[in-house]
């Protein structure tokens, strides 16, 4: 019975205490899917023996910036109506320039452009990060 107790004291104070595990929104499942695929052409973009498996990354990138855009931030769920649409229109815009910018890469790819030119436009792409999260992330508590 007091092993029973202390079972049952010790389960109470884990699940009191232990952080409660964080659940990622689709949305940042999704920009896990960018990130991955951003840090292989920043390895490789300029490599032409890869070209194959760099247009293949280019193109998860932009089908998960597509998906991206049709995903609600998580920011967007306290402001009302009005304001809402107001950020939402913003959001798509941004993430529409990525992946604008994602597309004209994959065409320098197929066109066989400067390995250096590739990588300007792959730093490009790495810069919508800065901006799209300071204007559309939640802040998250300290
Ligand atoms: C282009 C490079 C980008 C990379 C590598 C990137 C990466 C990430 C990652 C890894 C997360 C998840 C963070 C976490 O798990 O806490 C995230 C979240 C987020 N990102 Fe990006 N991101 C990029 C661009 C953008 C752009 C352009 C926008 C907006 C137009 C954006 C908006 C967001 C938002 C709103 C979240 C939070 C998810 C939510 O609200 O549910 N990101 N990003």
């Amino acid at each position: 019975m007091k092993r029973l107790l202390i079972l049952m004291l010790a389960l109470f104070a884990f699940t009191v205490i232990a952080p409660a595990e964080e659940v990622k929104s689709e949305l940042a499942e999704t920009m896990s899917q960018i990130k991955s695929s951003i840090e292989e052409l920043k390895q490789n973009v300029k490599q032409d023996d890869v070209r194959e498996s760099n247009l293949a990354q280019v193109e998860r990138l932009i089908t998960a910036a597509e998906k991206a855009s049709q995903l609600d931030p998580t920011a967007a769920r306290g402001l009302d109506e009005a304001a809402r649409e107001k950020f939402l229109d913003r959001y798509r815009a941004a993430m529409k320039a990525l992946v604008s910018d994602a597309q004209t890469l994959r065409e320098m790819i197929e066109d066989g452009a400067e390995p250096d030119a590739r990588y300007q436009q792959m730093m490009k792409i790495y810069q919508h990060q800065q901006s799209g999260h300071e204007r559309f992330q939640e802040e998250k508590p300290q």
